[in-house]
């Protein structure tokens, strides 16, 4: 008999519980049970520090701490309030100017602007498309509103960006679909940490223009939830001028997140801004999303908000924050160039790395081999198509000793 449940799924696959989470839960049952030491648990997508405390900037507390009850008790409109859109647009495009129409709208983090996105650039029953290395949340966002995630393959059998697969998925889903959203999580990408180069860049827009045409329409949505800790701004900023002025049928849209680059995980703030040559496309865009936003969120938190501006305002303020996360950048980086040299070393064959909280090995039987690390205290989380390994939450020591320790269990 099957069993009775009151709600209604819709569709929709839901598990008893999280994955990751689930995972996460084990290994804090390690701990009570054998200690800090005997468990090493690299399934968080937080930064934490050797210790295993989470890091967040003191700057940025610092401010949090000083805000007055207006500032996080009055409702925030709907869209931000005007100072936060100025700001983040600052946040997200750096020292680039865009010379185009940008248009910024709040959500609670990455998260809100990826879901604001599928619901308004893509039909009910379409299929969004993402690399077959991927977040695994874009797939509950999707189908929690009608709409499913296929995939293309992302790295060639020399490791490259396989712009063929790519283009051969866009247009056999142009044929089917009037319209299409891109997902492409760059720089440092979950969870794999490969950053698209700029060459890749070119590839990815001319296989979109093409395939797009006069008619169809494209959402390219940037998910860049992790520029901030890949590695030096401008650098990492330098694929932003090639989304400017492209034909008005393809639209970017940039996802950015206050939860990594300012350790502000829990206040759910971040944007979705638009990069068009068409000031109409803007402007409906903001009419669109800001609809969706008041229809399940409603405004997001006006603390967060004040927060970004205050940074934003005070140029000393802007250079602390800055320098701080510098320095966790750097310990950050360590821990992941520890991991793929160790891994080289010892011979584990690793997704191809650039930067960020995440590492991936290839493999057949993610989940047995995950099990099989459990039962030693290490807790890591199996994909489709391998492990993934948070070097963001383990300390340099353990990056190092992890390669061998995945090999021998492969075996
Ligand atoms: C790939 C990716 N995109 C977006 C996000 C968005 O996170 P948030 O909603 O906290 O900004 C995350 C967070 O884990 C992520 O891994």
């Amino acid at each position: 008999m099957s069993e009775f449940i009151m709600a209604q799924a819709n569709g929709r696959t839901i598990p008893l519980e999280d994955k990751i989470f689930g995972i996460s839960r084990l290994a804090k049952e390690m701990i009570a049970e054998k200690g800090k030491d005997a468990v090493t648990n690299a399934t968080i997508g937080a930064l934490l520090d050797d210790e295993g405390k989470l890091v967040v900037l003191s700057s940025v507390v610092e401010v949090l701490r000083n805000l007055t009850p207006e500032d996080y008790a009055e409702y925030a409109p709907i869209g931000g309030t005007p100072e936060f859109k100025t700001s983040i647009k600052k946040a997200t495009f750096g020292s680039y100017e865009p010379k185009c129409f940008t248009e910024a709208v709040a959500t609670p983090g990455g998260t809100g602007a990826i879901r604001n996105t599928i619901a308004n650039y893509t039909a009910i029953g379409d299929q969004v498309l993402t690399s077959d290395w991927f977040w695994a949340t874009y797939n509950s966002i999707a189908g929690e509103i009608g709409r499913s995630v296929t995939t293309y393959t992302l790295f060639d059998k020399e490791g490259r960006f396989n712009v063929k697969a790519f283009e051969t998925k866009i247009n056999e889903l142009l044929m089917k679909q009037d319209s299409l959203m891109i997902i492409l999580n760059t720089p440092a990408h979950n969870p794999t940490g490969y950053t698209f180069t700029l060459e890749d860049w070119d590839q990815i827009l001319a296989a979109v223009e093409a395939a797009a045409g006069q008619d169809k329409k494209v959402a390219l949505l940037v998910d860049v939830a992790y520029i901030d800790f890949a590695g030096d701004g401008i650098e990492y900023r330098k694929f932003m001028p090639k989304l400017e002025n492209l034909p008005k049928n393809i639209l970017p849209i940039i996802a950015y997140s206050l939860s990594k680059t300012f350790t502000l995980y829990g206040m759910r703030c971040g944007a979705m801004i638009c990069m068009t040559p068409d000031k109409q496309i803007a402007d409906e865009f903001v009419r669109v999303t800001q609809f969706s936003a008041r229809a399940s969120w409603s405004n997001c938190t006006r603390a967060s908000m004040v927060v970004l501006t205050k940074i934003y305002d005070d140029l000393k303020l802007l250079e602390k924050v800055n320098e701080e996360r510098e320095f966790y950048r750097e310990v950050l980086v360590k821990r992941g160039k520890a991991f793929e040299e160790e891994a080289a070393k010892v011979g584990l064959e690793i997704v191809p790395f650039d930067s960020g909280f995440f590492a991936s090995i290839p493999c057949e039987n993610p989940d047995e081999i995950g099990k099989k690390l459990q039962a030693e205290g290490i807790f890591l989380v199996p994909l489709a198509k391998g492990l993934r390994v948070s070097v963001a939450s383990v300390s340099e020591e353990r990056c190092r000793m992890l390669p061998a320790k995945i090999l021998a269990a492969m075996k």
